[in-house]
């Protein structure tokens, strides 16, 4: 087998121990946030029909255009691999009755999208993301953004900036964009190659593009806001009220369009200092989608899981678990200790007790390497003699000192040194 055979697909990643401690305990953290909230946990699937994303996202964002894993299944369905978790949950409260209008719920999982692949770039990564049901008011979207605050600070992050602009309904959209073609076409040339496309289709994301000839252009153009209804400031000055009242510190950044076409009114994006190019830790807004006669409102942010590991690295405020390990090892000196031990695991984990053995009738001194390797504090040793007898030799290996004892002293040993207390009686 060649050395590639063994890699994953490109542009994707695997996940194991230690990292993936981390990621258990961040996903664990955010889910007791969210329980405080009031929020039940969706999961929707992986796979949706391609019309799923294309109608919400719109079929002029650079997603839909050029990052989508699109198939045809054996039925000849194109079916697309989900970019982003949103349009899959509104699908959802779609199908479901009226009570969803004002649900609640938030989703784990990852997501793909043929991007090319670079620092805290995946092609597949994971979100943790939140969509709150119901009709627009500023409250609500105030409410999103301090919660999203709330979670990364339960994280232990605080080197986070929350960018927040408005981009208004979508009448106002349609002015902005006008008035944006206006300015923007005696310069039109001079545009980046992706700027020359969005200037016809999709003008708004002519603003947060990062090419430093498009940045030279878009400098000196007035905010969004100047070409908005008076209503849609309105909107968006109640929200800056409620974050104040929340105590939420943000940053107004008047060029913040975001990527997707629902949204309207609120949009935001928490960027974090130790990400290096890719420093959005994660994006939102207020949003409108439509599947069939249904129109669904919401607001809701994705948090981008891999880029919370980087940033928790980078600030380092706390220490996560790197192991589960387990405390206990059994090691079997011949044929009839080793089903005895067996059999007691099998008996001490239901009582709640981790622990492990080795299977191979090794030597004692490779299962002793074997209980240090996985972090065993103690291991408990039996043979033939001790089987007979009704004994266990407890060595701490921590001091070295091993002592032989009946199963009450080992039961009281281990509950003294807190490893277990069985409380009830073992068999
Ligand atoms: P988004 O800004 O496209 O929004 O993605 C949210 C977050 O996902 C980003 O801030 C980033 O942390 C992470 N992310 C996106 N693409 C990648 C990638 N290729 N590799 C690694 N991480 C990535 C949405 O997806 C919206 N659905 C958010 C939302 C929910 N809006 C309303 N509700």
């Amino acid at each position: 087998m060649a050395t590639n055979d063994f890699q994953p697909v490109y542009g994707m990643t695997d996940i194991g121990p230690p990292e993936v401690y981390t990621w258990q305990q961040v996903e664990e953290q955010a889910r007791k946030v969210l329980n405080k909230y009031g929020f039940d946990e969706v999961r929707t699937p992986i796979v949706e029909r391609n019309e799923v994303f294309v109608r919400s996202l719109g079929d002029t964002t650079d997603i839909v255009q050029k990052e989508m894993f699109t198939f045809v299944d054996r039925g000849d369905r194109q079916l697309t691999l989900r970019p982003e978790g949103t349009a899959g949950v509104i699908r959802y409260v779609a199908s479901c009755g009226q009570d969803a209008l004002n649900g609640r719920f938030y989703y784990v999982g990852p997501m793909f999208r043929a991007e090319r692949p670079q620092a805290g770039r995946r092609r597949q990564f994971h979100q943790f993301g939140v969509e709150m049901i119901g009709a627009a008011l500023p409250a609500l979207d105030a409410e999103c953004i301090a919660l999203q605050a709330h979670l990364l600070s339960e994280w232990g992050l605080s080197k986070f900036t929350v960018n927040i602009n408005t981009r208004g309904l979508p009448e106002d959209i349609a002015k902005v964009g006008e008035g944006l073609r206006k300015m923007l076409s005696p310069h039109r040339g001079q545009l980046c190659a992706d700027c020359q496309r969005r200037f016809e289709q999709n003008i708004l994301r002519v603003l947060d593009c990062k090419e430093a000839g498009c940045q030279e252009m878009i400098k000196d153009l007035p905010p969004m806001t100047d070409f908005m209804a008076d209503d849609s400031k309105r909107y968006f000055a109640e929200v800056l009220r409620f974050l104040e009242l929340l105590k939420v510190d943000v940053k107004l950044n008047p060029r913040l369009v975001r990527g997707l076409d629902y949204y309207v009114h609120t949009v935001f994006e928490i960027t974090h200092g130790g990400l290096g190019s890719q420093d959005a830790l994660s994006g939102g807004g207020r949003y409108q989608i439509s599947f069939g006669d249904r129109t669904i409102p919401g607001v809701g942010f994705a948090i981008g899981l891999e880029r919370v590991i980087v940033a928790l690295q980078s600030e380092q405020t706390q220490k996560w678990e790197q192991s589960h390990g387990v405390p206990l090892w059994f090691i079997s000196l011949g044929t009839k200790a080793f089903e005895e031990n067996l059999k007691l695991a099998m008996i001490w984990r239901r009582k709640g007790l981790p622990c492990a053995l080795d299977m191979e009738g090794r030597s004692l001194k490779a299962q002793m390497r074997a209980a240090s390797g996985r972090g065993a504090k103690w291991v408990v040793i039996r043979g033939d003699r001790e089987i007979e007898q009704g004994l266990f030799q407890l060595k701490d290996l921590q001091t070295g000192v091993q002592e032989e004892l009946d199963l009450p002293a080992l039961l009281s040993k281990l509950a003294a040194a807190q490893i277990h207390n069985f409380g009830a009686p073992l068999m």
